[in-house]
C-alpha cells in the first residue's frame, strides 16, 4: 500500500462505502464520519477516548524540585463539563455501537476521571461488560503533589453489542500467557510507552501525549479478533490501534481528527513494522 492511500480525508454529508474504510486512517471528526460509515461492518473496537482530567490552567510542578510536569493538557481533552463529556461520550459510543457486527467486541480504556462515567453510559447504552482488565504500569508517573497514592492502572471494560452476542471471539489460551498468574487473569502488566517506541514530532517532542504500548494493542487485538478481521479506532491518536493490527494480519479502520497525529501516523507507517507471533 502506498503511505499516501493511507489517509481519506473525510467530506462532510458523504456516504463511506464498505471496502473504501479499509486500512484507512479517516481524517475528520469520529461523530460525523461513523454517521456515514455501513452498520454492523466491525469485527473489533478498541477505544481510548479523552480523559477529561480536568487539570488546573496552571501548569503542575513536581513537590520536591518544583520543575513542571508535562501533563496532558491538550485541547482535545477539555470539556465544559461532566454534563458535556457525558453526551459526547454516548454520542461516540452510540454511533460506535450501530457500526460493529453483531458479534463484535468493544475495549474502552480510561483512568479513574472517567471510566465509572464510561461503563454506565456502556450499560445504559445495552454493551454487555464481560471483564473490566486492569492495566497495572511497572513504570507509573508518579504523584508529583505527593498529596495521593501513586496512580499506577487505567482500566479497560471490554463488552458485547448486548448480552444475547454470545459468538464473540475470545482466545482463551493465548490469554492465559498474558496476567498475573497462568490463568488468564485480568490484570495486565505493562510498562508506559518510552524509549525508542515513543514518537517524536519534528522537534523532538512527543508526538502523542497519551499514545499506548504497542503490547497493550497486541494483547487486545490476539485475544479478541481472528486474522482478516477488521478492526476499528474511532479515536486514534498516534495509530497504535492500526499498528498493531497490521501487524498481526488484521485490517484496520482508524479515525482521527487532528491533522498533526494523522501525518504521525502515515510516518509511523512508513517504519517496518514489528511483527509479532
Ligand atoms: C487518548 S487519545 C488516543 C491515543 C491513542 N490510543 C494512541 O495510542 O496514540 C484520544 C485521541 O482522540 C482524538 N479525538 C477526540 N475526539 C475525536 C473525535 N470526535 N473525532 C476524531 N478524533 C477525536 C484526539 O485528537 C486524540 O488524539
Amino acid at each position: 500500500m502506498e503511505n499516501e492511500e493511507l489517509v481519506l480525508k473525510f467530506m462532510k454529508n458523504t456516504e463511506l462505502c464498505s471496502e473504501c474504510i479499509i486500512d484507512k486512517i479517516i481524517q475528520g471528526n469520529a461523530l460525523e464520519v461513523l454517521e456515514k460509515t455501513p452498520a454492523e461492518t466491525f469485527d473489533l473496537v478498541f477505544m481510548d477516548p479523552p480523559y477529561f482530567l480536568q487539570l488546573p490552567p496552571k501548569k503542575l510542578k513536581r513537590w520536591n524540585v518544583k520543575t513542571e510536569v508535562d501533563a496532558v493538557d491538550d485541547k482535545w481533552d477539555k470539556f465544559a463539563s461532566f454534563e458535556d463529556y457525558d453526551e459526547y461520550m454516548r454520542d461516540l459510543l452510540f454511533k460506535t455501537k450501530k457500526v460493529m457486527k453483531e458479534n463484535a467486541t468493544i475495549w474502552v480504556i480510561s483512568t479513574y476521571h472517567s471510566i465509572f462515567r464510561i461503563g454506565k453510559i456502556m450499560q445504559d447504552l445495552g454493551f454487555w461488560i464481560l471483564n473490566d482488565v486492569l492495566w497495572l504500569k511497572t513504570n507509573p508517573m508518579p504523584n508529583w503533589l505527593g498529596v495521593r497514592f501513586t496512580n499506577a492502572t487505567e482500566t479497560l471494560i471490554w463488552a458485547t453489542k448486548d448480552k444475547n452476542a454470545k459468538k464473540y471471539t475470545f482466545k482463551r489460551e493465548l490469554a492465559k500467557t498474558f496476567g498475573v498468574g497462568s490463568i488468564g487473569a485480568n490484570v495486565w502488566e505493562i510498562p508506559i510507552c518510552g524509549g525508542k517506541e515513543r514518537l517524536k514530532d519534528a522537534e523532538g517532542n512527543k508526538l502523542h501525549s497519551t499514545q499506548k504500548p504497542v503490547e497493550l494493542l497486541r494483547r487486545i487485538i490476539l485475544t479478541s479478533s481472528n486474522e482478516g478481521g477488521l478492526v476499528l479506532d474511532p479515536v486514534a491518536g498516534s495509530g497504535t490501534t492500526g499498528y498493531v493490527a497490521k501487524a498481526l494480519k488484521r485490517h484496520f479502520t482508524m479515525i482521527e481528527m487532528n491533522e498533526k497525529y494523522v501525518k504521525g501516523i502515515q510516518d509511523r507507517f512508513k517504519k517496518p513494522l514489528t511483527q509479532f507471533k
